[in-house]
């Protein structure tokens, strides 16, 4: 089930994890569409129901979602699109793990949509972290410049739609924060 908790972005006394005051916690897919709606980030609940074969390769699950994929382009005019596919056993969980777990930005906006399994994006907007646990059929946009991580856990398992509006993937800017380390991963 999707999940949105909001915490002052101020740590607890003994800096081990976030304030105790957490501001909101709910899981109801519309009351996290309209806190993130009021903080300029877009949260849609679309159907997806394609079976993908376990071996799928990339350009299947890209044609499986053709008409999504097609939806979001028609709104937002993004260049490109892939799909990212994680296993818990995959040779790269955790070197991929922690590349999005130090808290980056991007001069373009990133833009997921969940196919399977879960994970969570944290953001940290103003002076408060706001921590989204994405499940399947979640589609996530986060705008350009805005701070954030991502963890897909020590298990990962999901598959996620990236959209980028330059040739070259994914590129991130570190803020150099270490915020990320006070805040409950996936896990
Ligand atoms: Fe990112």
């Amino acid at each position: 089930m999707s999940r949105l908790s909001i915490f002052p972005e101020t740590v607890s006394s003994d800096g081990r994890g976030p304030s105790p005051q957490r501001l909101v916690c709910t899981d109801d897919p519309e009351q996290i569409g309209t806190e993130l709606f009021r903080r300029g980030i877009g949260f849609e609940r679309w159907p997806a129901e394609k079976n993908l074969d376990q071996n799928a390769d990339q350009a299947s699950i890209l044609w499986a979602y053709r008409d999504e994929i097609e939806r979001v382009q028609r709104a937002s005019g993004y260049a490109t699109v892939d799909a990212i596919r994680m296993t818990p056993d995959h040779p790269e969980r955790e070197c991929l793990r922690r590349k999005f777990l130090d808290e980056h930005t991007h001069a373009e906006d990133e833009v997921r949509f969940f196919v399977e399994g879960q994970a969570l994006f944290c953001l940290h907007i103003g002076s408060e972290v706001l921590l989204i646990r994405c499940e399947r059929g979640d589609l996530i946009s986060v705008p350009a410049g805005t701070r954030h991580w991502f963890d897909m856990g020590s298990a990962p398992q999901f598959c996620a739609l990236r959209w980028f509006n330059n040739s070259e993937g994914w590129v991130a800017k570190f803020t150099g924060s270490d915020i990320s380390r006070s805040f409950p991963g996936l896990d």
